[in-house]
């Protein structure tokens, strides 16, 4: 096999691979089954989205694979390796922004950079705080900002590192409709800027379909995959194509079964 076929070959492996992965908690001495036998896998620069119900297990499926909580049955494997522990490759954003409160923007920004030479990290911290908008908020307090703006540090934060995988959860859901929505195209330029792959859990239909390249849709109690589906709408993405509000239909009714909605649904 030549080189480049070879090349071609290695690139088309999944690079996260989730396989038979189960979790159960115990509360009031009951055993609670959060999540129950989840395959899937993705390939590398893609964005997945996880969308499911509260409670149905996004956050715990979110950290498994973070590696923030190891104690599950089956393996999560990125890159050929099991994830095992965190690690610097993988950034994190929380479903509340949690920046330092007595941290300026920029200090926040650059906590837990590695990189040591002073000049180069001034410079790192100034593009990523360029990259998600908030230019001339550098000494800013967390007190000092919008929400929609300390989820951008937050944002920045999680890539300053420039990690091969950023996980967010549920990054936008405390923001109004339209911080939400400049949030969503930002997120998807940078994104395609830095080809980083991104898991992303939310329960927004809309926000997964604006988004994501693959949908993982996860049933709750216990939370296995109802639904699993590629989304190869052209980019930028017009909310309002037909196209766009089929792909939306085909989830929302995975949820609401019995609500069949009319072929001409639009909203
Ligand atoms: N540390 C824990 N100990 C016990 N039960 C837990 C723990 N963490 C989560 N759970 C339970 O696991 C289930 C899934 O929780 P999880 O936080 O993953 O849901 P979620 O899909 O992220 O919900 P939401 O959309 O509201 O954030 C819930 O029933 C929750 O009560
Ligand atoms: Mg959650």
């Amino acid at each position: 096999m030549g080189k480049n076929a070879e090349t071609a070959l290695l690139k088309q492996e999944p690079y996260l691979v989730i396989d038979h992965v189960n979790k159960y908690f115990v509360q009031k001495k009951q055993r609670l089954n959060v999540l129950d036998d989840i395959n899937f896998s993705m390939a590398k620069g893609e964005i997945l989205c996880i969308v499911g119900a509260s409670g149905c297990g996004k956050s715990t499926l979110l950290r498994a694979i973070s590696g923030l909580d190891s104690n599950h049955g089956g393996q999560i494997i990125i890159d050929g390796k099991e994830v095992v522990a965190p690690s610097k490759t993988r950034g994190i954003v929380f479903q509340e922004h949690r920046l330092f409160p007595w941290l300026t923007v920029e200090q926040n920004v650059g906590y837990a950079l590695t990189v040591i030479d002073k000049e180069e990290k001034k410079q790192l911290v100034q593009t990523y705080i360029e990259l998600v908008g908030l230019k001339g908020f550098e000494k800013a307090y967390p007190k000092e900002l919008s929400g929609g703006m300390s989820q951008r540090a937050g944002i920045a934060r999680a890539l300053v590192n420039k990690p091969e995988v950023l996980l967010l959860d549920e990054p936008f859901g405390a923001l109004d409709a339209f911080t939400k929505i400049a949030l969503q195209k930002e997120l998807k330029r940078i994104q395609r800027k830095a080809g980083t792959t991104m898991v992303m859990v939310t329960h927004d239909i809309e926000e997964a379909v604006f988004l994501a390249d693959h949908i993982i849709v996860l049933d709750s109690k216990p939370g296995r995959i109802k639904l699993e589906l590629h989304v190869d709408l052209p980019v930028p993405r017009n909310r309002n194509s037909y196209e766009f509000l089929q792909v939306k239909k085909r989830i929302y009714e995975e949820f609401f079964q019995d609500e069949k909605l009319p072929e001409d649904y639009s909203i």
